[in-house]
């Protein structure tokens, strides 16, 4: 029953971690081709008070997965929509990419 247990444990530590991973890769790739133009290194070559540093973001309120999920759909200002030209769970892996860099401070990884 032990052996099972631990079995089963290593069988979920397999399946999920390289999916985890992928889905970090995935949202990187996406910002390099598709926000990275304007977004270089988390700045903002447009408008630059609304980067995409932990602190612009929290002063925005752009600081949660649906500010930013919503943004990247619907565009805003200068920025375009996204909705035509990737899915939705594209967008969540580069939202969630985006907040994952602010917390590093967009420092290379
Ligand atoms: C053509 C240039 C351009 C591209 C490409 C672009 N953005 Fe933006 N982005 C902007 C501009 C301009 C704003 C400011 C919008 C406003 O509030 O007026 C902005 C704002 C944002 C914000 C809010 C930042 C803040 O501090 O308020 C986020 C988050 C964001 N963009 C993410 C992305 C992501 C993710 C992508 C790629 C899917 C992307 N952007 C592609 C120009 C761009």
């Amino acid at each position: 029953m032990k052996r099972l247990i631990i079995l089963l444990l290593l069988l979920i530590v397999i399946t999920v971690q390289p999916a985890y991973a992928s889905d970090i890769g995935a949202g990187s790739k996406i910002f390099e081709a598709n926000c990275a133009g304007c977004h270089i290194n988390g700045g903002n070559i447009v408008r630059r008070g609304k980067n995409l540093f932990k602190k612009a973001l929290k002063r925005n309120q752009m600081d949660s997965i649906e500010a930013i999920t919503g943004i990247v759909t619907n565009g805003k200002n200068n920025m375009p929509a996204y909705k035509d030209r990737l899915a939705a769970p594209e967008i969540d892996a580069v939202a969630t990419y985006v907040l994952q860099q602010a917390e590093n401070n967009w420092r290379p990884q």
